[in-house]
């Protein structure tokens, strides 16, 4: 199996597929014969992937862990406070989860618009044939294109409109904008000096990617949990199930995002980096000395400061509804 590739290889997609139609609108990916999804750009990716990862484990190195660790932290509404939201008539939440969503990863088409620095010069020895000697060579593209779409064929962002759209009804309540960003307190902060900051840059990008990507997966089941209760959208139940099954292919992308993550995460760890002053340094290191305490605002700090903030909005909505302190307390009891 080849560890080298061109772009153009690493970019085809699987010939032959159904086109991807929703709503009259044409979608990333398409459908093989037997009716399942096929995620886009993935004939050569998907290969390359695999082989890069056996040739890392086979060198005694292993993709970054990820495991269900990252996937704690409170959350709200969970899937039961939507439902009951919901049943009230209290669409809004639900309907602005979907609109931010699909925003948030319309902002992942920066991977494929930003000329990302090379890592090759900052990595003692060869990374031609590993996949982070790729990263500028269509991976990064592939990725932002996944995310924020490329030409007039719709993405992720797209995508999540659509499935709103299916539950809901177009325009059945406003636009809305992602929140602002909650920061870390480190934010800015040198975690590598030793590293040129572009590179630093580069691999706090991929670690932060990595974090936001797994757990997404938290949001995404939630999301069809909800799409597919019975008592929910009862007017648009066949709607609501081709929504769930959208969200079905777009976790079927994220797959091939996560796993590529981890790989070239576990590929710069078994690396040794070049420092500025002409040293080097383990990128093990560098890692871990970033990821902990990344891991640590992800999954404790981050997720509670959210709910509070989401708290005081949810309490506010639901008290405008004539009947808010009642719907107040069976939200709560829903906890
Ligand atoms: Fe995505
Ligand atoms: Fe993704």
């Amino acid at each position: 199996m080849s560890l080298v590739y061109t772009e153009a290889e690493l970019m085809l997609d699987h010939p032959g597929l159904a086109p991807h139609v929703v709503a009259g609108r044409r979608m990333h990916g398409g459908f093989r014969p037997d009716g399942s999804y096929q995620p886009p750009r993935a004939l050569v990716r998907e290969a390359a992937l695999g082989a890069w990862r056996a040739a890392l484990v086979e060198r005694g190195g292993a993709p970054l862990a990820a495991d269900s660790s990252l996937l704690g932290g409170v959350r709200l509404p969970n899937v039961e406070q939507s439902r009951v939201l919901l049943r009230h008539g209290l669409g809004e939440t639900f309907w602005n989860t979907l609109t931010i969503t699909g925003k948030i990863e319309a902002r992942g088409r920066l991977l494929a618009d930003i000329a990302f620095p090379s890592l090759a010069p900052h990595i003692v020895g060869d990374i031609s044939d590993k996949a982070i000697g790729h990263l500028d060579k269509g991976l990064l593209k592939s990725h932002g294109w996944d995310e924020g779409g490329v030409d007039d064929i719709g993405a992720h962002d797209q995508m999540w409109f659509v499935a709103r759209d299916l539950a809901f009804g177009e325009g059945a309540y406003p636009d809305v904008n992602p929140p602002e960003n909650i920061a870390r307190p480190e934010a800015g902060q040198r975690f590598m000096p030793e590293l040129p900051p572009e590179i630093e840059g580069l691999l706090s990008l991929l670690m932060n990617l990595l974090v936001i990507e797994f757990r997404a997966e938290i949001g995404f089941q939630a999301t069809q949990d909800i799409l597919r209760t019975p008592d929910l959208f009862v007017d648009r139940r066949a709607q609501a199930e081709e929504a769930a099954e959208i969200v079905d292919r777009i976790r079927a992308d994220e797959e091939i995002h996560v796993s590529s993550l981890r790989l070239y995460l576990g590929e710069c760890a078994e690396a040794t980096f070049r420092t500025v002053d002409g040293d080097t340094v383990s990128g093990q290191e560098l890692i871990d000395r970033f990821w902990n305490g990344l891991v640590r605002w992800a999954t404790v700090d981050q997720p509670s400061l959210v709910a509070d903030q989401q708290r005081a909005v949810l309490h506010e909505r639901v008290m405008r509804h004539p009947d808010g302190a009642a719907i107040w307390a069976e939200f709560e009891a829903a906890a």
